[in-house]
């Protein structure tokens, strides 16, 4: 069995609209109905389950009759940070620890079934893996003076997305762990998994540009213009399914790149 756990318990403090940002509506849809629906499509994925801002959980109540999402298992408020969110998740997984279980924010709309399909794929090898991008900006380290302490060679860095996937009893023992650490800190799940296993090995598969997390204002305009460009190339039936990475984009009758 492969499941899809959708993270939707934030509050959207960075995008400041003073609603979780997995409510906007782009393109006539929520931000997380549209991830939903990315995830339901996807075959390799038996169960979806979507973890919602406490506050506001009954406002995906919605989805819940839709015919179109039979995977839908169930919707479950989620924590204060990202990390109580993925552990109140675990607490309503069951108890076999081979199943598949795939993180995924639902604020990337844009994942496809290619990343969906790599990362289950990486788990029958490997307990962990993550979804990474090369880096175009050179990333610099700093102290709490602003100043440069470090700077990595740009080649070795990737950029974090999701789907973070993972054995379930990989994750649980590694939470387990965190548990008991007074100092623990951090954002997303493969670094629990790197910090409390450090035996296991976290393969990463490449992600896409598109597969971008909606964070601050700009993102939205960004994520507009995406779902814009997608319909646009389904409807001229010219693309099946738009690739901004590979080739020219044709943007109104122009093109580019
Ligand atoms: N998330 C979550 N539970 C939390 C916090 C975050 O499930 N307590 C989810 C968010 O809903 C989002 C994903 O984790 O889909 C990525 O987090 P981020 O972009 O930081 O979302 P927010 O915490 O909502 O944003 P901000 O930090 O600006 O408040």
């Amino acid at each position: 069995t492969t499941i899809a756990v959708v993270l939707a318990g934030g509050v959207g403090t960075r995008v400041g609209l003073g609603m979780p940002k997995q409510l906007i509506r782009i393109a006539g849809k929520a931000i997380v109905e549209h991830t939903l629906e990315a995830l339901s499509e996807n075959q390799s994925l038996d169960e979806i389950i979507i973890m919602m801002n406490a506050a506001t959980v009954h406002e995906l109540d919605y989805l819940k009759d839709d015919e179109r999402f039979p995977k839908l298992r169930s919707i479950l408020p989620g924590g204060e940070t990202r990390n109580e969110t993925t552990q109140l998740a675990l607490a309503a997984l069951g108890d076999d620890d081979d199943v598949k279980v795939l993180f995924h924010d639902a604020v990337r709309p844009f994942v496809d079934d290619r990343i969906i399909d790599d990362c289950v794929a990486a788990l029958d090898e490997f307990d962990a893996v993550d979804t990474a991008i090369p880096s175009a900006d050179t990333i610099i380290e700093v102290d709490e003076n602003s100043v440069i302490t470090g700077i990595p060679a740009r080649a070795k860095l990737r950029r974090g997305q999701t789907p973070q996937g993972f054995r379930l009893g990989t994750i649980r023992r590694a939470y387990e762990l965190a548990a008991k650490d007074p100092s623990f800190a951090a954002t997303d799940d493969c670094g629990v998994v790197f910090q409390y296993l450090p035996e296991v090995q976290i393969k990463v598969v490449l992600g896409t540009a598109e597969n971008m997390k909606v964070t601050e204002p700009l993102d939205i305009h960004i994520a507009d213009k995406i779902f814009q460009l997608q319909s646009a190339a389904l409807s001229t039936g010219e693309l099946e399914d738009l690739d901004l990475s590979g080739r020219s984009i044709v943007v109104f009758g122009g093109s580019y790149g």
